[in-house]
């Protein structure tokens, strides 16, 4: 593929100092640098990119394969060569009449039979036939989990608020005592429901958290605490050993990466929250992206397109992180579930052939939804030295009639924010505005200077009829694609993550030297604070 980068580099440094403004002089710009997957919009045309720019990628795109392999991961191969397993989460979401294929066995059997017991679950427990050990219904829900098992939840409860006809839910992720402590405080035990929701079940925080949960019930509730209990998660033994029933264990396969999970088993919180009928309305809406990313043509096709932009930024412009600006508050989880996505997915050095990766993978991805955002790190995408492409969601319609007006202001916004990136402000006109405040000489000029804005900054936005189950699901399966996109082209692995495991292994060396045992092959610094910490702890509150 070293042709394809060249002709990028090349193509940049020919085209990097023009501005993005110019682009539209040319007619048609917005209607050929937008793309539309069913009643979803996405509008490039706000960034540095020209039709030969976007032919070069989309070599790039061709050059890696990803089409073929693309069609590999639908078809259940083995992608996730490290760990030697297919990458399914899209057969979770599969319609019912899918026949998915691993290791010459149908998939979608198992998948549709754990799909049904969800449903029948959430069903019972949400008209009160499943009770409590008291005989009470249950009125709340506790998920426990983290990364995976939690960000996916956690987004989406909060992404569908305006469904919510059950239970409420609840969601507890940190080892930190005081998370499950606060989340536990003030909920009764005989009506609460705990989810422990963990793809291995040895995650330490989750088994940590589960451990306070259990004994928290045990202790209101005596030995029929397993009525308030279910389990999430591919090591079904391990649950089991928990003494949670097997009719109240949800299982899934280990090809099922954790931060994809979402569609199945770790959707139960969800579920339980708006209902089976909106549960499948979200599954029909990632349904309808993998149909779209299976057959649209390169040049038509969102997430191959959302992905070579992302390509663009990182590799050939060199903006080194992307902000993810919902203007949609109930997305206020969306940049932190995008980010482990992402970031788990590709913050990589090092390709799936074992050699290192030859361009920058992985951006920085990070963001909170507008326009809280504007009051406060807005400044820097405006102004600061760096350049960070900005990636605005945005609802045509809110959920709120009678605060119509209120959501246009929400969405004026919005649009006002992508224009002002890429207009800017000219010295000229930074200096009548000075003048106008009354400003002569050089204090003029000094204030005319912090008044310019250089503009030229790319974003993307994209656009949803409202945000229902249907366009949620739509929306992360879009950028779950995107994420496999770049990663064919970074030659990553997406379905991976050992970057996490050296931290999770020294804790749990570190754990005994904090607790007082004896401190060995420590460097100064960690032998510093781990002293620093005994001391505190030793001393009285
Ligand atoms: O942080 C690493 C990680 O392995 C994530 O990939 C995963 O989503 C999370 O931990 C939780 O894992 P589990 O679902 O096995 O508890």
């Amino acid at each position: 593929m070293n042709a394809e980068w060249d002709a990028l580099h090349a193509h940049w440094a020919t085209v990097g100092k023009r501005s993005i403004m110019a682009l539209f002089d040319r007619p048609g710009r917005f209607q050929s640098f937008s793309v539309q997957s069913d009643d979803l919009l996405l509008d490039y045309s706000k960034t540095n990119l020209d039709s030969k720019g976007r032919a070069l990628l989309l070599s790039l795109a061709r050059a890696a394969r990803l089409e073929p392999r693309r069609d590999a991961m639908f078809a259940g191969a083995k992608v996730n060569r490290a760990e030697d397993r297919a990458a399914l989460h899209t057969a979770l979401r599969a319609d019912k009449r899918a026949r998915i294929l691993v290791d010459g066995q149908d998939v979608m059997p198992t998948v549709r039979a754990t799909r049904d017991r969800m449903a029948r679950f959430a069903h019972g427990l949400r008209h009160g036939e499943i009770r409590g050990a008291t005989g009470q219904r249950i009125t709340d829900v506790v998920n426990i989990g983290i990364g995976g098992s939690d960000l996916g939840p956690r987004m989406a409860v909060a992404a569908l608020q305006p469904y919510h006809n059950g239970p409420r839910v609840h969601f507890v992720a940190n080892v930190d005592p005081a998370d499950i402590s606060d989340t536990l405080k003030g909920l009764d035990p005989a009506q609460t429901l705990i989810v422990i929701v963990s793809k291995t079940f040895t995650t330490v925080e989750t088994m940590t958290n589960a451990k306070v949960a259990i004994d928290w019930l045990g202790s209101a509730i005596g030995s029929r605490a397993s009525a308030h209990l279910v389990a999430v998660s591919s090591a079904i033994d391990k649950a089991a050993a928990l003494g949670i029933p097997a009719e109240r264990v949800f299982g899934f396969a280990d090809w099922v990466g954790g931060r994809y999970s979402l569609w199945g088993p770790v959707g139960l919180s969800l579920m339980l929250a708006i209902g089976p009928e909106n549960f499948s309305a979200f599954l029909a809406g990632g349904q309808a992206m993998d149909r779209h990313f299976q057959t649209a043509p390169l040049m038509q096709n969102m997430p191959v397109l959302l992905g070579l932009i992302g390509v663009w930024h990182n590799d050939i412009c060199g903006y080194p992180t992307r902000a993810i600006l919902p203007y949609d508050q109930r997305l206020t989880h969306l940049p932190a579930y995008f980010q482990q996505l992402d970031m788990e997915s590709n913050g990589k050095s090092v390709t799936e052939a074992g050699t290192p990766a030859s361009e920058p993978t992985g951006p920085i991805v990070w963001g909170q939804p507008g326009t809280n955002g504007q009051h406060a790190f807005y400044q820097l995408l405006h102004q600061g030295t760096r350049v960070v492409p900005a990636e605005f969601l945005l609802a045509r319609r809110g959920h709120e009639p009678d605060l119509a007006e209120q959501h246009r202001l929400l969405q004026a916004n919005c649009l006002a924010q992508s224009e002002a990136l890429m207009r800017g402000r000219n010295i000229q006109t930074a200096r009548q505005i000075a003048a106008q405040l009354g400003y002569s000489g050089d204090e003029l000029e000094r204030q005319a200077a912090q008044r310019q804005f250089p503009g030229n900054r790319p974003s993307l936005t994209l656009t949803y009829p409202k945000l229902t189950p249907f366009a949620l699901g739509q929306i992360i399966a879009l950028y779950e694609h995107r994420v496999f996109t770049e990663a064919m082209i970074w030659g990553t692995n997406p379905f991976d993550q050992w970057g996490v495991e050296l931290g999770k292994s020294l804790a749990k060396d570190l754990l005994p030297m904090i607790s007082g045992g004896e401190i060995r092959d420590k460097d100064a610094s960690t032998r510093g604070l781990i002293e620093n910490l005994r001391a505190a702890s030793e001393s009285k509150p």
